[in-house]
């Protein structure tokens, strides 16, 4: 005999299953397209050397207090405004950069001969690796000549300011920003503030 209810609730359980589904992925594929949340670069920067899988993988899937985090929750950039305007921790990180890093680094991440380019080291290192490295340094015990890149653990001027360095170097490693010099900004967030306040003790 056949039971009725088997008939009811298998389609009703797979329609159920189903709707969940594409209730899911409907979310998702609205978090990526969010305009808001978009970066608008300039294709035409040459110096920008843009790099689509990058651009993706480090896309703002969402913004707290005006700091954009990626699909994995790590902090990223967000560039609008035909790769004009620059939110405030990437334009903040573009400022510590050439305060702190640019005398071995060189200027936009480019490199030297002391020290390796940036831009393209931020292309497979990661958000944990990044901070390690900052913290700790890192020194090549094979290289002919001794390179050391300095432990920047206890120096507030670059620890404070960790994440901002990082996604402006994530930008330029994606190719969201050329060899620019930012004018235009988000505005400073409040939680920028009261964590520069925290953090620099002032
Ligand atoms: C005194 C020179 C000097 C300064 C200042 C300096 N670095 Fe370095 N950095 C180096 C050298 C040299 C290396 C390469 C070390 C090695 O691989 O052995 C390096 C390596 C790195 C690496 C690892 C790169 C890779 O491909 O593995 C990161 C990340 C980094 N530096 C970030 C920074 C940041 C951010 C700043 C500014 C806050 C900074 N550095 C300031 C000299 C410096």
């Amino acid at each position: 005999m056949l039971h009725l209810s088997t008939l009811i609730t298998r389609p009703v359980l797979a329609a159920l299953a189903l709707a969940t589904v594409s209730a899911v992925a409907v979310h998702a594929e609205d978090a990526k397209s969010d305009p808001a949340l978009a970066n608008s670069i300039n294709k035409d920067d040459k110096t920008s050397e843009s790099e689509p899988e990058l651009l993706k993988k480090n896309a703002a899937v969402k913004v707290e207090d005006g700091k954009y985090l990626d699909a994995e929750g790590h902090p990223t950039f967000h560039i609008t405004d035909n790769g004009k305007k620059l939110d405030w921790y990437s334009y903040s990180g573009y400022r510590r950069y050439h305060a702190e890093c640019h005398v071995c680094h060189g200027p936009d991440g480019m490199g030297s001969t002391y020290a390796p380019a940036l831009k393209d080291s931020l292309k497979h290192l990661s958000y944990e690796e990044f901070i390690g490295i900052l913290v700790g340094g890192k020194q090549d015990i094979n290289a002919a000549e001794q390179k050391v890149m300095p432990a920047f653990g206890d120096n507030k001027n670059v620890m404070c300011y960790s994440d901002d360095l990082y996604v402006y170097l994530k930008a330029r490693a994606s190719g969201a920003i050329g060899r620019v010099r930012p004018n235009e900004k988000e505005d400073k967030p409040e939680a920028a503030k009261k964590h520069e306040k925290e953090c620099m003790g002032s």
